[in-house]
């Protein structure tokens, strides 16, 4: 995986056809998706529950670009080299999810992926000040986590503190949450560079008609062009 800053569309599979992941997968990636954003939810840490490991495994061979693991569980740790072993390209951790963050990105690292670390919306941009070269990516929420389809939060203050923190580092800005053509060019001018997009990806469109998801990503990337 190379660093650059281009725009990439990460469309998130909770929106999916739970019943089809596979064939979801294949049609994002031929309609367009730059990576595949799995949420991972664990009922716990977030009100809300999704799948697992063996799943995350079962996805892997269907993705072919970058398959981008967000955790919304705690722990994590005791799960770092399950989602190694299942093909994670990239896992994102919760900086809320417990007391040793550091820790958590150095295990991830260790067990060979990029390392990613989430803010919730009411953690501020400080909270990474030390975890900067410990990190690929910082996924700022804009929704509070744990369900598609939410109002988006104005995070573009938090995020252009991120950039200026960044600075020339290889640390991507994801945005997750309520991420549509009107809300991506705030926080894209803000300096994101990834854009996870659920509803916006999957609404109107299935795998019988993946132009649909095409033309939603065309529209997210024109409204930031
Ligand atoms: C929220 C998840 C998001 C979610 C985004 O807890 O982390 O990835 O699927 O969905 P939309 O784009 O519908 O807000
Ligand atoms: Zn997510």
């Amino acid at each position: 995986m190379s660093f650059d800053r281009s725009v990439k569309i990460a469309p998130s599979i909770l929106s999916a056809d739970f019943a089809n992941f596979g064939a979801e997968i294949r049609a994002i990636e031929a309609e367009g998706a730059d990576w595949v954003h799995v949420d991972v939810m664990d009922g716990h840490f977030v009100p809300n529950l999704t799948f697992g490991p063996p799943a995350v495994k079962a996805f892997r061979p269907h993705v072919k670009t970058v398959m981008d693991v967000h955790l919304m569980i705690t722990p994590v740790d005791p799960y770092i080299d399950a989602y190694a072993e299942a093909g994670a390209d990239i896992l994102t951790a919760h900086i809320e999810a417990g007391p040793h963050i550091h820790r958590t990105l150095q295990a991830i690292r260790g067990a060979g992926m990029k390392a990613g670390v989430a803010l919730n919306p009411g953690t501020p941009a400080e909270a990474v000040a030390h975890l900067l070269d410990l990190t690929d990516l910082i996924c700022v929420m804009t929704v509070n986590p744990g369900f598609g389809g939410q109002k988006f939060i104005d995070m573009t203050a938090k995020i252009r503190t991120l950039r200026q923190m960044i600075g020339d580092r290889p640390v991507h800005i994801e945005i997750d949450g309520g991420v549509d053509p009107k809300t991506a060019p705030l926080v894209v001018e803000a300096g994101a560079d990834v854009l996870v997009a659920g509803s916006a990806v999957f609404k109107g469109g299935s795998v019988d008609n993946p132009g649909v998801y095409g033309d939603n990503m065309r529209a997210i990337r024109a409204s930031v062009a």
